[in-house]
């Protein structure tokens, strides 16, 4: 068998909330070659926590590396063509490890987790006015649960070995990106502890208009800054791969890891919004819905977060997105599954729901984790209401995916207002788009085109655009021009629009009872 010659290869590593993943993309062309997928375990081992295994996290990355390692191998693709690493993740998820030993001190407390809800209720309270946006002038962001600080000081708080640790100057914090790229540059033997400008503007530590740790911040959240990764743009060698050459991914060793983006910026860069105004949603755990501003942060009058998008080379500006965060999207589907049963594997869902074709009256607000944007309310609870004797759990598989779509036209109406000029069609990406149904629904209820890309993988390829065009890399010959040809598939609204409204009005009335659910 002869070798394909191609030009030099990119590979991403997307560790999401839900699965991990290892791609390898032509840079020439943004061609996905090969990839493999593992899922991960989740914990919740108290209402409202949920927890991750960072060393299972790392597993599975090297599990995805070799398994696609042997794919390309078996495609007869030299692995050496391989010239960088990209790396994208779940944002938010914090994690404490001694950078003696190397050992995680506890369990990743993932983006989702409600543990923190009675800090968060305190801290707006102590603020002027219980001004939830008290921090957002610095941060872009409302002080919720949902960020890295309040997760950070509980650790500090509850875990006796991250408080020692920290104490004796051994503990290294990280969101998802800086344990990877910790782990994998050589952990405890000169691991590189860094982030970068996107995922650091997670943690609500960090001052998105300097674009550094805010000494301020640190201190009304009383981490010590000396536990913090090092904060680089996007786009630049941190270092390089170092895998014991034992483990069947030890090819990939010496290989430069030269992209860091969370998730959301990256399906930004990979979807080509690089120019104010452009947008896209991201369906996921979670749904994302970012859109470009440019090179000024601009502040929501409705409830979106101001994020960095990206910074795509040290000396290059930051470019800033406004984010509407919807915190349940494909989380509801795996609940459906494994905790009612109601379907045996995810694609079922599209099945179900379409056996009927409507809810018949029935809503589901799933506010598993109180619910994000634009509301901002940690006490909100997942409902289900509007049921009948005739309701069965078809009804309930289509009023959850309904709820997807309900969320988004929340974010999309919030993001329209703030900056005036209304989408025309929304660009989307993430797994859950294979579902026909959602999508259709999806246009229905927005009541403009929903435009998928033919390539789903938007994540991994903008992580790996990012790492590809490093100084030093410089293989990522694409411009967002070459790319524009790529094939796409339109869904257009198909009900009236009367219809829609009503649809979205008792959506509403649903999320008004799910909130103040505790008092
Ligand atoms: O902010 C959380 C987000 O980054 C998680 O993304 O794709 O795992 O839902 P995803």
């Amino acid at each position: 068998s002869h070798r394909v010659t191609l030009g030099p290869l990119v590979a991403a590593i997307d560790q999401g909330t839900s699965s991990t993943r290892f791609l390898v993309f032509n840079s020439k062309t943004a061609e996905l070659l090969s990839h493999h997928q593992v899922e991960l375990k989740q914990s919740f081992p108290k209402e409202g926590w949920v927890e991750e295994d960072p060393k299972e996290i790392l597993q599975s990355v090297y599990e995805c590396m070799e398994r696609t390692c042997e794919k390309l191998t078996q495609l007869n693709i030299d692995i050496s063509n391989i010239k960088a690493i990209g790396v994208t993740n779940q944002r938010e998820t914090t994690l404490v490890w001694d950078k003696e030993t190397g050992e995680p001190l506890y369990n990743a407390i993932v983006w989702l987790d409600l543990r923190t809800q009675s800090t968060v209720e305190r801290l707006i309270n102590k603020t002027p006015g219980r001004n939830k946006n008290h921090l957002k002038h610095k941060t872009g962001l409302p002080i919720s649960t949902y960020f890295s600080a309040v997760k950070l000081r509980w650790l500090m708080d509850n875990v006796d070995e991250v408080h020692q640790a920290v104490v004796s100057h051994r503990a290294m914090f990280g969101t998802v990106d800086s344990w990877l790229i910790w782990c994998l540059t050589g952990g405890k033997s000169g691991g590189v502890h860094c982030t970068d400008v996107t995922n650091a503007s997670r943690t609500m530590l960090f001052n998105i208009h300097t674009l550094d740790w805010d000494p301020e911040l640190c201190k009304y959240f009383g981490i010590p800054m000396e536990i913090l990764p090092r904060v680089r743009s996007s786009s630049e060698i941190y270092g390089l791969m170092k895998i014991c050459s034992s483990r069947k991914s030890g090819a990939l060793s010496g290989i430069p890891i030269s992209g860091c983006l969370g998730d959301q910026s990256a399906a930004l860069v990979g979807q080509m919004c690089f120019q104010d105004g452009q947008a896209k949603n991201t369906y996921g755990t979670g749904c994302f819905l970012l859109r470009n501003t440019g090179a000024k942060p601009v502040m929501s009058d409705h409830g979106l977060l101001t994020t960095v998008a990206y910074q795509l080379g040290r000396d290059k500006p930051a470019c800033y997105a406004l984010e509407g965060s919807v915190a349940i999207a494909g989380a509801v589907v795996r609940w459906l599954r494994d905790n009612l049963g109601i379907i045996g594997s995810s694609e079922e869902l599209e099945k179900l729901a379409a056996s009927v074709g409507t809810s018949y009256g029935c809503y589901f607000v799933p506010a598993f984790s109180g619910l994000y944007a634009p509301y901002w309310e940690p006490s909100a609870r997942g409902i289900i209401c509007g049921l009948t004797q005739f309701t069965n759990k078809s009804h309930v598989a289509f009023a959850a995916l309904e709820a997807v779509c309900f969320q988004t036209r929340e974010i999309l109406d919030a993001m329209n207002q703030d900056s005036g000029i209304p989408l025309t069609q929304l660009q989307v990406d993430g797994g859950m788009t294979s579902n026909k149904l959602l999508m259709q629904l999806q246009a229905d209820i927005l009541c403009i085109p929903v435009v998928k890309p033919s390539m789903p993988e938007t994540t991994a390829l903008g992580a790996a655009m990012a790492a590809g065009a490093a100084e030093g890399v410089s293989v990522w010959s694409l411009s967002p021009e070459d790319l524009s040809a790529v094939t796409s598939e339109k869904f257009e609204p198909q009900i009236n629009p009367d219809e829609s409204e009503f649809r979205y009005a008792r959506w509403k009335r649903a999320v008004q009872k799910s909130m103040n659910w505790e008092t």
